[in-house]
Parts: structure tokens; sequence; C-alpha cells
């Protein structure tokens, strides 16, 4: 939910550690700020509430001088944005301060405890106990740094990636991560800290992947060193980064997420990338082939996600149970971690992932283990807390997704649980030669269809101007497109902050059909599928009612566009890798209308990309 990025080297902190908050503001951008010791040793901390570019404005005059730095981008969980909330947050000496990216669970009791103790708190942050509690520690046991952050972390409950200076030992800085993720850039005298990669790919790929409960001790101009919360030895696993700049900038489009809609094309075809035979009659998935007594012997198949990837899990539900014919039920990933679900050895648990750190599916992928399940991981971040924790897993390979509404990762995901599904039956046997080659000869084509159906963006563009102003819109989906319309409406309300309801197509007249007026427009997909004729007798129960009616057809279609108000044609596709491409129409739509309203497309208000916090 935050972002934290740390520098101790030979260059100038102040502008890596502002670069790196950029890099990092997707991931919250309610308050900024930095903390950098000066030549002098002094201990200068400046924060702000708002986006980076607002702390900057505040810095211009400060004094930003200093070789070793922490900063921080901040998505609010304990107290409301503002400036004292910001952090970093700060001991009462002012000698040290620290960022946090998670939550800390007890932190009122320890706050209690500590003003027991005389001290005394300026911020409503779970943050500020942390680091008045190093500070008591470390006057209190008069030991150092080190052992007063260490001893710190054994007693805090719950989820933290931190970063700690201190003016009194100017040439290092302590990191460390339970549960939220923290990398390390190995540079030439220098070191770089950062909760994820995009701020370290500027200066080296060379990273180390903290693991829980482990502590990094960065000296000036030392290895780089590793201890667990329990002080034992921990190895430094140096590995290299597959990331580029490119893949970071917007690359000359308006937003991140219209770029990364318009990289569907490659994105897909990177995924599929020597996964499916040349000819089609196969797929090579080795998280399958690894291990095929998993998926034989498998009794049912649990899917746990949130949002998004809840959406593409019903989708690869379907899939799964149409061709590996094994019972597949999806849940959120939050209410199963709390349902105290019945897990039995024989279940195969996929956790569907794009960032690798959403903290409900982390902790749902746990329990699952803990119950002796197989948990198979669909991400797309390389190294990620949830690619390391499942027993093994396909990255879905779309590069790194800087939008903070989903979309590129939604269809690989999509298509990866569609090769998931035909692996799986492959190995089963209850998928044919000819069935398996035809829907794998069509995600190969995906790339080409998707540059065809990209097409649609000017005609979108245009219509969106109709909507603008609409304040509810109602998504309705059939089948394999029923998760579709949910995607659909969860990508307009997040960007565009109208309320938007998916529905089963034949689910609108048990109820919402009573919405249904010239002020509340219906998107229906509507493929040439089996229920084509199904949707149909709903678009006309729509349009009964004088609703306007935007339907996404099959090229070619002749029925609907006589009755619907907009029609939007995609090219012919199987029903079970229609969503992709449904896809496709759904975000335009959702990002022309948000830009109409002049919304922040790339970073929605309330929202993060990654949710690492219940
Ligand atoms: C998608 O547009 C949303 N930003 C959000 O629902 C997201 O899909 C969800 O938070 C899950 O994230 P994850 O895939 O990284 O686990």
């Amino acid at each position: 939910m935050c972002g934290i990025v740390g520098y101790i080297g030979h260059r100038e902190a102040y502008d890596i550690l502002v670069k790196g908050l950029h890099r990092l503001e997707y991931r919250g951008y309610d308050s900024a700020g930095v903390a950098m010791i000066n030549p002098e040793g002094k201990l200068n901390i400046y924060k702000h509430t708002g986006k980076v570019a607002e702390l900057e404005a505040f810095c211009q005059s400060k004094d930003i001088t200093g070789t070793v730095g922490i900063a921080h981008t901040r998505w609010a969980t304990h107290g409301e944005p503002s400036d004292v909330n910001a952090h970093p947050h700060y001991s009462t000496n002012g000698k040290i301060a620290i960022v946090h990216n998670g939550t800390i669970e007890n932190y009122n009791v320890l706050k209690q405890a500590l003003m027991q103790h005389g001290c005394e708190f300026v911020s409503q942050t779970d943050t500020e106990v942390v680091v008045k509690l190093i500070e008591y520690i470390q006057s209190n046991n008069n030991c150092t740094l080190l052992d007063a952050v260490r001893e710190a972390l054994n007693q805090v409950i719950g989820a933290y990636a931190i970063a700690v200076i201190d003016s009194d030992c100017p040439d290092t800085v302590i990191a460390a991560r339970k549960s939220s993720p923290l990398v390390i850039g190995i540079g030439d005298d220098e070191t770089f800290i950062a909760s994820d990669a995009s701020p370290i790919i500027d200066y080296t790929n060379r990273v180390v992947y903290l693991r829980d409960n482990e502590i990094a001790i960065i000296t000036r101009d030392e290895p780089l060193k590793v201890i667990t919360t329990d002080n034992e030895e921990s190895t430094v696993d140096i590995q290299t980064l597959r990331m580029s700049v490119s893949q970071l900038e917007k690359g000359g489009y308006p937003h991140f997420m219209l770029k990364e809609i318009f990289e569907q094309t490659n994105t897909i075809f990177d995924c599929i990338r020597g996964r499916i035979a040349a000819d089609g009659t196969a797929i090579k998935l080795s998280g399958v082939s690894d291990h095929p007594d998993r998926f034989i012997n498998a009794g049912r198949i649990l899917i746990v996600a949130c949002g998004t990837s809840w959406h593409a899990g019903l989708i690869g539900a379907r899939l799964i149970e149409n061709f590996a014919r094994i019972p597949t039920r999806v849940e959120y990933a939050s209410e199963f971690r709390y349902a105290n679900p019945v897990i039995r050895p024989d279940d195969v648990v996929i956790a569907i992932s794009q960032s690798g750190e959403t903290a409900d599916t982390l902790a749902a992928i746990k329990l699952a283990k803990e119950q002796g399940a197989f948990v198979y991981g669909v991400c797309n971040v390389v190294g990620s807390s949830i690619a390391r924790e499942t027993h093994t897993g396909t990255y879905i390979h779309v590069g790194p997704e800087i939008g903070v509404a989903s979309t590129k990762a939604f269809t690989g995901q999509v298509t990866v649980l569609a090769m998931l599904a035909l692996a799986i039956g492959q190995l089963k046997g209850t998928v044919s030669k000819e069935q398996l080659t035809e829907v794998a000869r069509s995600l190969q084509s995906l790339p080409a269809l998707i540059t065809e159906t990209l097409k649609l963006n000017p005609q979108i563009e245009k219509l969106s101007a109709t909507y603008t102003y609409v304040r509810n819109f109602l998504y309705l989906g059939r089948g394999y497109n029923y998760p579709s319309a949910l995607e659909g409406a969860l990508k307009l309300k997040e960007i565009s902050y109208i309320h938007a309801e998916g529905y089963p197509a034949a689910e609108m007249k048990h109820g919402p059909i009573a919405l249904i007026d010239k002020e509340m427009p219906t998107v229906v997909i509507a493929p040439d599928d089996d229920l084509h004729e199904k949707v149909i007798s709903n678009i006309q129960q729509v349009k009964a009612r004088g609703g306007s009616v935007i339907a996404i057809v099959t090229k070619g279609d002749t029925t609907i566009p006589a009755i619907a108000d907009h029609v939007l044609e995609i090219p012919p596709v199987p029903e079970a890798i229609s969503p992709v491409i449904a896809a496709i129409p759904l975000q335009l739509l959702a990002y022309h209308i948000a830009i109409m309203k002049g919304c922040n497309v790339d970073m929605p208000r309330n929202l993060a990309k990654s949710v690492t916090v219940e």
C-alpha cells in the first residue's frame, strides 16, 4: 500500500530518493516524505501531504544534501493523510528516522506502554510507535541501532517493510521485512532499497529480495550483511533483474493505463511464448508437468484471489471444469482466510495475484499450505512474496503493470488459466487433441486479434462522450463473459468513480431490471456463442424499459446491431477465450469515460496498486 526507498553510497541521495518515489507512486500517493543525513551529521526530514511533486516543491529551499537517506510515499492505513502522519517518522531525540510499509497490529499496546515511560507521540500512525520503540530500547539497553531494531521487531506483531537511519551512525541503513516486500539493489559502492525493483533498475540489475523476518545491515563500503530477527546469519542471495527501464516509462502514451491496454498484443505473445507447441497440439507448463500426480489425483481445485484477479479466477474455474473436469470453486481470498474452510490434502489451490503481494491472498495461501494443500501461483511480479510462498506456479510475463487499474495482467491471467486448464486436461486425458489444438491455436492468434480489437479505440473515445456524466451503469454477460461483466464494471468504477454493477444477464429480471431507465445505460457482452440467443432477449428486456444498450458483439452479427444503441464489434474467437478479447473494449470504455471526467486514471482516488494490508 505504500512505497519506500532508501540509498547509501557516493552520490547525493535526494534525487535518487525522489525519482524512486515517482516510480513507486502507484503504490500510494496521499503524502510523501524524505529524510537525509547531511555532511555535518544532521538528520533533515521533509514531508508533505499530496503527491511526490508537492514534496519536491516543498523541498525547493531546504537543505537536501547528504549521501544517505530514506523516503516514503503513503497510502494511509492508520491516521488520515496529513503532514504529521506522513513518513518518515522520527525519534523524540530527532536522530532516528523510519519509513514503513505495512501495519503493526499491536501498535496501541506498545504505544500505551511507551507512554507510561514518558514517551510522547505527535501522529496517529503505527509507524511512529516503531521508531519510538527503537529509541526507547536503544537508550534503555544502551545498545546499537541494529540491536534496538532487532529487539523492536521481535515485539511488534504485524506486517512491515522498514528502512531506518540514525544520525549517530550515518554510514549505516538498517532494513527489514515481514509480509511486505523489500528489494535491495547492489551497486558499485552504493546500495539501494525499495518496495519493488522499479526505483533500482536505473542503477543496477543486481538485487536481493529480502525474506520474511530478515534484517539487512547496509554499511557504506562494506558488503551487504543479512541476519534474522533471531540474530542468525542469513544467506545473501543476489539475483539479476530482467526488467528494463523502458518498461517503466509511458512510451509516448498519456497514461500508463492506455500504454498497458495497447501493450496487450505483445504481452499476450510473451505470456504464451514457449508454452504452446508451434502446431498447437500441446501445452507446456512446467508447473503442471513437474507435479503430475498433484493434478491427476486432485479432488478439487480452489481458486483464491482479489479484485480483477478474482474475476480472472471465475473464468479460470470454467476453463478448468470444461477442459480438466475437476470440480473448481473460486473464493475471495479475504473471505477464504477467515471462513475456517475445509481444506483437504488432495486439494489444489490456485492463487492469482498480479503484484504477488496482496495480503489477503498471501494469508489464504499460508492457510492452505498449513492444511496440506498443494498451492499453485499465477503471478506477474517475479520474486514476489506469493511467487515464493507457493509450491510452484506460472508467471504471466506481461511486464510491470504500473496503472492501478489492472488491464494487461487480467488478459495475461486468463490466458495462463486457459493454458493451465488445457495442460491439466492433456495430462488427465479429459480434453481431446482436436479440442486442445483448436483452443491452443486460438490462443496463438490472440496477439493479432487484440491488435484488430484495439482499432475500436477511436469509436470508443467518441462513444464515451455520450456517457461521461451518467451516474450508474449495468454490465451484463453470460457464461464465460459473466466475469467479463464484473470486470468491466470494476474498471469503470475504480477509475471514473461512476457506480457500475456486473450481473449474469439472465439474473437481471430477478431484481436489477427495476433499475433500468433512460438514465442507466447497460453494457452487454454478447459474442457469438452458445448463449447468444439468450442474451438477445436480455437486450430486448432492457430496451423495452427505455434503457440504452452498448453491445459488444462478434463482427458480422446482424441481429443485435438492429436493437442496440451502440455496437462494438470484436473478431470471432472461441467462447472459452473470448473474455481476453471482450476485455479490450471494456478497458477502453472505462479509460475514455474517466478521461472525459478529468479523473486521474493511473492513480485513482483512495486506491493503490498493491494491497499489502488487510
Ligand atoms: C484491479 O483493477 C484492481 N486494481 C484490484 O482489484 C486488483 O486486481 C486487486 O487488488 C488484486 O491485486 P493482485 O492481482 O495484485 O493480487
